[in-house]
């Protein structure tokens, strides 16, 4: 595999703060002088956005769950092929907000399709593409779903229960477990700004660990 750049992922439950801190990270980095950039799952490109919101319109209720699947893979796919492989070979740090963890975790552990079915059909979308670390803002289910309480809009997976959200807290630990050399846990229910500070310094110590 051709790859030079750094590709860094970020996981988390809903309600995490994930979009925050690793859009803040992305910024700090970024005002340092690094080639980095930041973009997001699914979608950061125009046909994987257009995708994305077929996946999270609240009105698809009717939606099966390989449907779903799929619908991630295929933005997946041209997400990675559209903006994360070209920015990579340019040498860029690629700060990605989620990636295949989410739909090994969201489809395969919460929406129970098995993590190995899930895993397969991703591999067909990504190839060998795979983040070299992936901080974990870990908070748990309760939590998160607490700060969500205070968006306007709810998309299709905010507005499923609790335990749905457990399985997805659940399901994130034992992806953890099954690749614990690449990622690293950040406490997520800490001041918003701290948060900040330790996924900065992981994410730094990463990058520095290439220089
Ligand atoms: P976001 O809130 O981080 O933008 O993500 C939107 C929702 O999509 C979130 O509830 C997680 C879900 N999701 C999956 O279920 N599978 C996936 O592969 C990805 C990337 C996101």
């Amino acid at each position: 595999m051709e790859q030079k750049g750094i590709f860094i992922t970020f996981e988390g439950p809903d309600g995490s703060g994930k979009t925050t801190v690793s859009t803040a990270v992305y910024q700090r980095l970024k005002d340092e002088g690094y080639d980095v950039i930041y973009t997001r799952e699914p979608g950061g490109i125009d046909i994987a956005e257009q995708i994305r919101s077929v996946i999270l319109d609240p009105k698809n209720t009717a939606m099966d769950s390989r449907t779903e699947a799929l619908l991630y893979a295929a933005s997946r796919r041209q997400h990675l092929v559209e903006k994360i492989i070209p920015a990579l070979r340019e040498n860029k740090i690629v700060i990605c907000d989620r990636f295949v963890d989410s739909s090994l975790v969201y489809q395969g552990i919460a929406r129970q399709i098995g993590v190995e079915e899930v895993y397969r059909i991703n591999q067909f979308a990504i190839s060998d593409y795979m983040p070299e670390m992936t901080v974990y803002l870990d908070i748990s289910a309760e939590k998160g779903l607490a700060r969500l309480q205070n968006r306007e809009f709810k998309d299709r997976l905010d507005q499923e229960e609790l335990s749905f959200h457990k399985m997805v807290e659940e399901g994130y630990h034992s992806i953890i477990a099954r690749f614990p050399e690449r990622f690293r846990l950040v406490d997520a229910s800490q001041e918003k700004e701290q948060v900040i500070e330790d996924a900065y310094q992981i994410v730094k110590q990463q990058i520095l660990s290439h220089e």
